[in-house]
C-alpha cells in the first residue's frame, strides 16, 4: 500500500511529519496514515508540474497515448488489489469496486485515442495572401480535486484527457479515500510517466486549494464534489482567472409513464438508486410515477428493494455497504423523518441495520410513498439509499416538477412512446438524460450538468475541449 504523496517523481511525507488517518467506514478501523500536506508541499508539486509541462506537451500524441494505455493495463492487471483497497477505504461492495476499476480504465483508454485526434484547422482566409490556422494547445498545469464516492474513476476521468492533451497535473484526492489515488500514482510511475507529470498531494483541503489558487502557473482546475464547495472554488478561481470544470451535486428525477415497461423501470430504479448506497451524484433522488401505475410500481419496487442485502462490502453477496460517515447517516435519517412528518408513507426500510462487529453506519434501502413538494427530500440531494415516490397525472405536469430544481445533472424517464421520448428528452433541463436507461455513464459520452450542477463536460472527445486552448494564427504569406 502506497501511503506517501507523489511530488516530482518522489514519494514524500508532510514537511512537519503530520498525518491524516484513513479509516474503514464499515469498521472504523485505521487502514493507513497518509501525509497531511499543505501549501508548501502543493507549491513543490506545482513546481514539478510546471517543470515537466513543456517537455510533456512536446511529446508526440502517440507517445502520450502509449503511456495512458500502459497505465490502464497496469490498473487492469491489479484490479483485485485496487478494488480491495477501494472497499477498505470507501466501503462499497467489492464487486462494485472491481466494476469501478474497469470504468476508471475506460477513461484512460478513450483519452489515449483522443490524443491522436486532437486536430487543428485551416480556415478560408479573407485575403488571397493570408492563411488562418487554428491550433489546439494544452491549457497547462492542471489541478484535479476529486471526491470520495468514486475514488478511482473520478481521477482517471480528469487525468486521462488532461494528460492526453499535454497538460501536467497536481491531484488532491478526498481525505477519506487517498489510497486509491496513491495506488494509481504508483502504477503511473511503473508505467513510465516522466517525473512531475503526475503529482498527488494528500492533506489539508483549504491549504492545498489556497496554494493552487495563489499560483499563476496553474491554469486549470477540474473539480467533482458538492455545489457549495464548487461555489467557493469558483470565487477563489477568479483571482488568477483559472479555467474551471465543475461537476457538482444533482437531484435526479426518475419518471415512469404509465406506458413504460414496469419491470425494466424497476430494475433500472434499483441499480440507479442503490449503487454505491445511493452516494452518487447522478443517482435518482425523487421518483415520479404516473397515477395509473403508481401502486403497481411501488409494490414491485418494494419487493425488489427487499432483495437487497446490506453488509460489509467484503462479504460475498452484499449489495449495499456502509455510508461514508456518521453525518451521512444523520442526513438520511433527517430526510426520512421530515418526509414522514409531511405525510410520507414508509413502504420499506427506514432504519439503520445492525451488522455484527461493524460500525453503526449501515442503512436499510428505503422506499417512501406519497412524496410532496414540501419535503426536504423533494429538493435536497440525499446521498443515501432512500427512494421517495410521488404521483403525477400529465406529461406537462411532470416536466414542470422535474425541472423545478436548482440542479441539472441527470434525469431519467421510462416510456414506450417514441415521440414522447424525444419531447421529454428535449424538455428536461439536465445535462444527462437516461431514456429507458438507469445507467447512462460511459467513457465516450459527455458527462456533466447545467444550472447549479456545474459546467464543463468529461468523457469522450468533449473532455479534450476542457484541457485545450485554441490559438489563432493569422499568417500573411
Ligand atoms: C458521480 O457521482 O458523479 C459519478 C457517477 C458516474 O460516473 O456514473
Amino acid at each position: 500500500m502506497q501511503t506517501q504523496s507523489l511530488v516530482g517523481g518522489k514519494w514524500i511525507g508532510a514537511d512537519d511529519g503530520s498525518t491524516l488517518a484513513v479509516t474503514n467506514p464499515a469498521t472504523d478501523e485505521l487502514v493507513a496514515s497518509v501525509p497531511c500536506g499543505g501549501a508548501a508541499e502543493t507549491g513543490r508539486a506545482i513546481d514539478a508540474a510546471w517543470g515537466a509541462f513543456k517537455p510533456w506537451a512536446a511529446r508526440t500524441a502517440a507517445d502520450r497515448a502509449n503511456l495512458l494505455h500502459k497505465l490502464s493495463s497496469l490498473m487492469q492487471r491489479d484490479t483485485d488489489r485496487l478494488a480491495k483497497l477501494m472497499t477498505l477505504e470507501q466501503g462499497k461492495p467489492l464487486a462494485e469496486a472491481k466494476g469501478e476499476i474497469g470504468y476508471a480504465t475506460s477513461f484512460l483508454d478513450w483519452s489515449a485515442e483522443e490524443a491522436k485526434r486532437l486536430n487543428g484547422e485551416i480556415l478560408p482566409a479573407s485575403a488571397p495572401d493570408k492563411r488562418i490556422l487554428v491550433l489546439r494547445q494544452p491549457v497547462g498545469v492542471t489541478a484535479i480535486i476529486t471526491p470520495w464516492n468514486f475514488p478511482a474513476a473520478m481521477i482517471t476521468r480528469k487525468l486521462g484527457p488532461a494528460l492526453a492533451a499535454g497538460c501536467t497535473v497536481v491531484i488532491k484526492p478526498a481525505e477519506e479515500t487517498p489510497l486509491s489515488a496513491l495506488a494509481i500514482g504508483e502504477l503511473a510511475c511503473e508505467a513510465g510517466f516522466p517525473d512531475g507529470v503526475i503529482n498527488i498531494v494528500t492533506g489539508k483541503p483549504a491549504e492545498i486549494g489556497g496554494a493552487i489558487f495563489e499560483d499563476p502557473r496553474v491554469r486549470k482546475l477540474s473539480f467533482t464534489g458538492s455545489t457549495s464547495v464548487g461555489r467557493m472554488l469558483m470565487a477563489s478561481a477568479s483571482k488568477n482567472l483559472l479555467r474551471l470544470s465543475l461537476e457538482l451535486g444533482g437531484h435526479a428525477p426518475f419518471i415512469v409513464f404509465d406506458d413504460a415497461d414496469l419491470d425494466g423501470a424497476v430494475a433500472a430504479a434499483l441499480a440507479c438508486k442503490f449503487r454505491n448506497a445511493g452516494q452518487t451524484c447522478i443517482c435518482a433522488n425523487r421518483f415520479y410515477i404516473q397515477a395509473g401505475v403508481y401502486e403497481e410500481f411501488a409494490a414491485k419496487f418494494a419487493t425488489a428493494i427487499g432483495g437487497l442485502r446490506v453488509g460489509d462490502g467484503f462479504e460475498e453477496g452484499v449489495h449495499v455497504g456502509p455510508l461514508i460517515n456518521d453525518d451521512a447517516v444523520t442526513k438520511v435519517e433527517s430526510h426520512i423523518d421530515d418526509a414522514r412528518a409531511h405525510g410520507g408513507k414508509l413502504l420499506t426500510g427506514g432504519k439503520r441495520v445492525k451488522v455484527d462487529g461493524r460500525a453503526d453506519r449501515f442503512f436499510a434501502p428505503t422506499l417512501v410513498g406519497e412524496m410532496s413538494s414540501d419535503m426536504l427530500i423533494s429538493r435536497e440531494e440525499t446521498f443515501g439509499p432512500v427512494a421517495p415516490l410521488a404521483r403525477f397525472d400529465s406529461e406537462q405536469e411532470v416536466i414542470e416538477l422535474a425541472n423545478a430544481s436548482e440542479y441539472g445533472l441527470a434525469a431519467y424517464f421510462f416510456t414506450r412512446d417514441g415521440a414522447r421520448t424525444m419531447r421529454v428528452a428535449e424538455a428536461l433541463e439536465y445535462g444527462i438524460i437516461g431514456a429507458n436507461d438507469g445507467g447512462p455513464s460511459t467513457a465516450q459520452a459527455p458527462f456533466g450538468g447545467v444550472k447549479h450542477s456545474g459546467f464543463g463536460r468529461e468523457g469522450g472527445k468533449y473532455a479534450m475541449d476542457e484541457y485545450t486552448e485554441l490559438k489563432y494564427v493569422s499568417w500573411k504569406l
